[in-house]
């Protein structure tokens, strides 16, 4: 992996890792030179923050300021050092280290692939006691589901998205089918269909199978709106400027699948990816049609600008018919959940309560959190249409991204264990171990509640 060495040189500059609250005592001890230095720079010795400071022999030594144990965040405020080798000193337990490693591996990621020249980055020596393979595994995937969010949708169309499909599962050792255009309506996609014939490209949906017959079958399903104009309801210029990253739940569970797999996990592992433009053109759907859903529900599009729903469940329909043990969606499906809950805390919306604790528990633990919405029965009759099963969207504009969970709820066979994950998928502003752009939120917490509550024993 990009990033790493496997051993320090005369070279190497060492790493000191201080916990937030014993950092003050650090600073301290220094030498005095060291400290002014601190001081003079106005040095606040906060979690995520680093100091460079003179050493002897042509060298520096750096303060890295953690949290504390369990700390995953903090450690990529190293990507921000210069070019050079660094290597923590100080003794960490193996999760730390693992922890650290993983932290600086998120935090040196860049995009730049549309760059003439990459800047030169820092080279981190694996920290003793770290679990690579582990960190190899969660930091590669999560920077392959970071690329596909930043790669323009000029680049990025269904295809190419169905075909990152298809090479992930190829080097794997999985399969993957995809089926496009016109083919979606004999494989049972109209929604899909629906959405995505309006622009030049085709929609496809990508069918990712891996692992064991017999091991407990684990079914993913993630929103690949490769562009979201918002279709004949169209967005403002303000709204529609992100709307590359309406794939973002796509690259979510492409990176699980990524981790699942790089680590081996004995799990039936399923992903599909309904992928399509939301585009304008004369062919485009329009409000007030009537989709004929894979279930045989019948939707009444009350705005185009929902089409998130509609691709999803045709294949959340898709996935129940296989009764998986657990069915989860990943979908950068409304704006009301960015204003419940702001751009750094996905929702999560559960079937299921065990299942729902099992992620909170777990994304508290290794620091990537979720916070659980309600599936409010009562708000269903928000989503009655005058002449179909169910309107697209729900009437009034009051908690839209609960009546978004309750409209693809439907879909969705009462007694499955689902669990409905509601993204933002993108960084505003840059956070340590966190880059402006394109983000992967709640993979590692979902891959251990299914490794917790399915594999466990
Ligand atoms: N992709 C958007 C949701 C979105 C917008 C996510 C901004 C993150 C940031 C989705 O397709 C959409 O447009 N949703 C509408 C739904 C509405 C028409 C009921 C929304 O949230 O406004
Ligand atoms: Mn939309
Ligand atoms: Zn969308």
């Amino acid at each position: 992996m990009d990033g790493f060495a496997a051993r320090p040189t005369s070279k190497t500059h060492p790493i000191d890792v201080v916990d937030a609250k014993a950092a003050r005592a650090y600073v301290r001890k220094l030498p005095a030179g060291a400290r002014a230095l601190l001081d003079a720079r106005g040095f606040e010795p906060k979690p995520g923050r680093v100091a460079v400071l003179p050493a002897s022999g042509g060298k520096v030594r750096v303060l890295l300021v953690r949290e504390g144990p369990g700390d995953v965040w903090s450690a990529g405020a190293l990507a921000g050092l210069g070019p050079g080798r660094y290597a923590v000193r100080t003794r960490l337990a193996p999760d730390d280290a693992t922890a650290l490693a993983l932290g600086f591996a998120l935090g040196r990621y860049r995009f730049d692939r549309y760059r003439s020249k990459a800047p030169r980055r820092p080279v981190l020596v694996w920290p003793e006691g770290a679990d690579r393979a582990r960190v190899e595994a969660e930091a590669g995937a999560i920077n392959f589901g970071r690329d596909l969010v930043n790669t323009p949708a000029g680049d990025l169309g269904p295809a190419e998205l169905a075909d990152a499909a298809v090479e992930l599962a190829e080097r794997f050792g999985g399969t993957c089918t995809v089926t496009c255009g016109d083919d979606l309506l004999d494989a049972g996609f109209p929604a899909v269909h629906t959405v995505g014939r309006g622009s030049a490209r085709p929609p496809c949906v990508a069918d990712l199978r891996w692992g064991e017959a017999d091991a407990p079958a684990v079914t993913l399903v993630g929103k690949g709106i490769v562009f979201d104009s918002g279709g004949l309801d169209l967005k403002g210029a303000a709204g529609m400027k992100l709307m590359k990253k309406d794939m973002g739940g796509a690259a979510t569970v492409l990176a699980m699948a990524h981790m699942i797999m790089a680590r081996g996990l004995p799990v039936r592992l399923r992903v599909l990816v309904p992928a399509a433009e939301n585009a304008i053109s004369g062919s485009a759907y329009r409000p007030l049609d009537v989709i004929r859903t894979r279930a045989g529900i019948s939707v009444e599009v009350g705005n185009t600008d929902a089409e998130g729903r509609l691709v999803l469940c045709d294949a959340l329909a898709a996935a129940a018919e296989e009764k998986p043990r657990l069915l989860a969606d990943v979908a950068t499906l409304t704006g009301a959940a960015r204003v419940a809950l702001g751009t750094e805390l996905p929702a999560l919306f559960a079937s299921d309560d065990d299942w729902a604790q099992a992620v909170l528990e777990e994304g508290t633990r290794l620091r990537d959190p979720l916070w659980r919405l309600p599936l409010w029965d009562p708000y269903d009759r928000l989503l009655d249409s005058d002449v179909a099963d169910v309107s697209n969207v729900a009437r009034g504009s009051y908690g839209g991204a609960i009546t978004a969970a309750l409209f693809l709820r439907r879909f969705v066979p009462r007694r499955l264990p689902w669990l409905h994950v509601d993204t933002m998928a993108w960084n505003l502003e840059a956070r340590p171990g966190r880059p402006k752009g394109g983000e992967i939120f709640g993979a590692r917490a979902l891959v251990a509640a299914v490794e917790r509550r399915l594999l466990a024993g």
